[in-house]
């Protein structure tokens, strides 16, 4: 039996998150954020002052480093480099461009992507990322590109700072979101982009319910119609 993966890919603060860990709750799925294992990596090579261009140096980081997901009780994803509890440190907004930095190295990627395949190589996982339906899984079950105009993206992120912002730090947030963007689009390896058979979803004027409900009828769809073959 294939495992069954489902993928979702997109640009930041389209909805991805949000949106997969409620899909894999509703599905009965574990719910894989890898974009969480770029800044993990992100966050341990700025510390050690490792310059983001010397593949060498991030491709030892990466044997050395163990990565791991836990859940606490209250149900919140926790992940650990070697033991240590890294969730809060890879939420900043230096930490998500370290990551896509070092995203850009295929040593890095080759690494994450082999740890990415054994996690959903057991299967019923809803897996979120930028190459989860091109490279990750290109037989993913079901896959899914979320996009949103650069606007509310922006407006998004800024949101997450939980805390009244002003006009101004939306546009210092919709700047660095354009950075990263053209950063994982236009990279060598693996760049941001729909794979050929992805469902595409505008999620702008949608509710988190309502983007939910649809990839979950497709989904759901999907399997019925694999059990009939
Ligand atoms: O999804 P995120 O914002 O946490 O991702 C952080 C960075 O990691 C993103 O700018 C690009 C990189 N990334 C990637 O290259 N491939 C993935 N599958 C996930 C994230």
């Amino acid at each position: 039996m294939k495992p069954v993966v489902v993928a979702i890919d997109g640009p930041a603060g389209a909805g991805k998150s949000t949106v997969s860990r409620r899909l894999a709750q509703r599905l009965g799925f574990q719910y894989v954020d890898t974009g969480a294992m770029y800044r993990v990596i992100g966050v341990l090579a700025a510390e050690r002052h490792i310059d983001p261009n010397d593949a060498e140096a991030l491709e030892r980081l990466c044997r050395e480093t163990r990565i791991s997901f836990r859940d606490d009780p209250e149900g919140r994803t926790h992940i650990y480099a070697d033991g240590r509890d890294l969730s809060d440190a890879i939420r900043t907004p230096e930490a998500a461009q370290w990551a896509s930095k070092v995203s850009a190295v295929p040593q890095v990627r080759a690494h994450l992507v082999a740890q990415q395949r054994a996690l959903g190589d057991k299967g019923g996982v809803v897996m979120e990322g930028r190459d989860i339906g091109t490279v990750v899984f290109p037989d993913a079950m079901a896959k899914f590109f979320l996009d949103a105009s650069p606007r509310e993206r922006a407006r998004r992120r800024a949101a997450e700072l939980h805390r009244e912002v002003s006009e101004a730090e939306i546009e210092q947030v919709a700047r660095e979101i354009a950075e990263r963007d053209t950063r994982d689009r236009n990279r060598a390896h693996a760049p941001l982009k729909p794979a050929d058979d992805a469902v595409y979803v505008d999620t702008t004027d949608k509710s988190i319910d309502e983007v939910v409900q649809l990839l979950y009828d497709i989904v759901t769809a999907r399997r019925a119609e694999l059990a009939t073959l």
